[in-house]
């Protein structure tokens, strides 16, 4: 008879699954207290007009610990891979990723004490490629982006690692109905505010997990509440929604708004908890990322610049329906991942990316609370 972690007597298993059951356990642990440790992340008023009977809200995933939205999802994942008995002492932890999951996930894996591996599109940001190492994750690059799942899962299989794979698993892995997710904290945190029941949330969607968690989340508390996806150029999310298609695949292999987008349909996009879409060019999510800098006094990521975009043209509607309420979008990560791409003119001229007459028309509007017909 084997001692158990918990005092108690063991059935006559091998001592082998005696010792790795208790490792899952201490790192299930060592997981559990690093959410014990983590605050909550901020939800953030925008300072629009006074008078203006519409509020807009940010809920700041640049906070956490890693530094994006991702680190609830990593988070997620390991518990996920952990309790299905996928991850033990001895496993490579492998992942397919834009850049910000391989941060967050790196982090969870030195935290448990196994090695991770990130394959990462050639082009990631070396900002988000130094983040990734610094967490002790090691960086694999391939040229051609639209490979990089194939070469985690080659990678994976050869080194009898697991393949995390967020693109399937962001949906299952996150509970919807509570547990502290990011919608169940964004209502807990807009209780107090004149508008409590957002009448948007407004998202991206890159593996889709965050708009899934939103859109099941209201669905489930009943609440009137909808979810906007925006959507960059060259991702087939929004035509794939209003097509009722996921077999659509887009020409271009990456967009250039990192995290969000995606050539093909991933397996964790529910486009049944989206009530509508909006695609939003990659130029005007860059000028809103500036406008935000305008805002709120500090950079943001590129995303939030396409979350923003599409939630103050959502404020513009309800201004011109006469409509109040409240809309809540997300800060997705911080603007100091961004210096080499949005933040550097030089890079936006290569790309022939013009943000100023769309920051033009947002200064127009934050002021005058018109938005120029399309
Ligand atoms: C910076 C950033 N914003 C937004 C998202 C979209 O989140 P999700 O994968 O939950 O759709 C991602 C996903 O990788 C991201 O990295």
């Amino acid at each position: 008879m084997f001692p158990s972690s918990s005092g108690g007597s063991l059935p006559a298993v091998s001592y082998a699954a005696a010792m790795e059951r208790r490792w899952v356990h201490e790192a299930i642990a060592k997981v559990e207290a690093d959410a014990n440790r983590s605050a909550d992340t901020h939800l953030i008023p925008v300072p629009l007009p006074a008078e203006w009977p519409v509020d807009l809200y940010l809920k700041d995933e640049s906070v956490h610990p890693t530094g994006s939205l991702k680190h609830r999802l990593a988070r997620s994942l390991v518990l996920y891979g952990l309790c299905n008995g996928w991850i033990g002492p001895h496993t490579v932890l492998v992942e397919a990723s834009s850049g910000s999951t391989a941060v967050s996930e790196a982090a969870f894996a030195r935290l448990i004490g196994l090695p991770f591996v990130a394959v990462v599109p050639a082009s990631t940001s070396p900002e988000k490629l130094d983040q990734i190492r610094f967490q002790g994750g090691r960086c694999e690059l391939v040229d051609d982006p639209a490979r990089v799942d194939d070469e985690a899962r080659r990678i994976a299989e050869e080194s009898g690692g697991h393949f995390i794979d967020q693109f399937t698993y962001a949906e299952r892995a996150t509970d919807w109905r509570g547990n502290n997710n990011i919608a169940e904290s964004i209502f807990e945190q807009m209780r107090l505010e004149r508008h409590p029941v957002p009448r948007w949330l407004v998202v991206g969607a890159g593996t889709g997990g965050t708009s899934a968690t939103l859109g099941r989340y209201v669905r489930y508390r009943r609440y009137d509440t909808e979810v906007c996806l925006v959507d960059p150029e060259g991702s087939v999310y929004a035509d794939s929604w209003e097509q009722h298609d996921r077999s659509l695949r887009a020409s271009a292999s990456e967009g250039l708004i990192e995290g969000i987008g995606r050539p093909k349909v991933e397996a964790s996009f529910i486009p049944e908890v989206v009530d509508r879409v909006q695609r939003v060019p990659d130029a005007a999510s860059v000028a809103s990322a500036r406008v935000v800098r305008r805002l709120l006094g500090r950079r943001v990521g590129a995303s939030t610049g396409t979350n923003v975009w599409g939630a103050l043209r959502i404020v513009a509607e309800m201004l011109a329906a006469g409509d109040e309420g409240s809309v809540v979008s997300l800060i997705c990560d911080p603007g100091d991942r961004y210096e080499q791409t949005i933040y550097n003119e030089a890079w936006l001229a290569d790309r022939n990316l013009r943000p100023e007459p769309y920051e033009d028309l947002l200064d127009r509007f934050l002021t005058t609370g018109e938005w120029p017909p399309a």
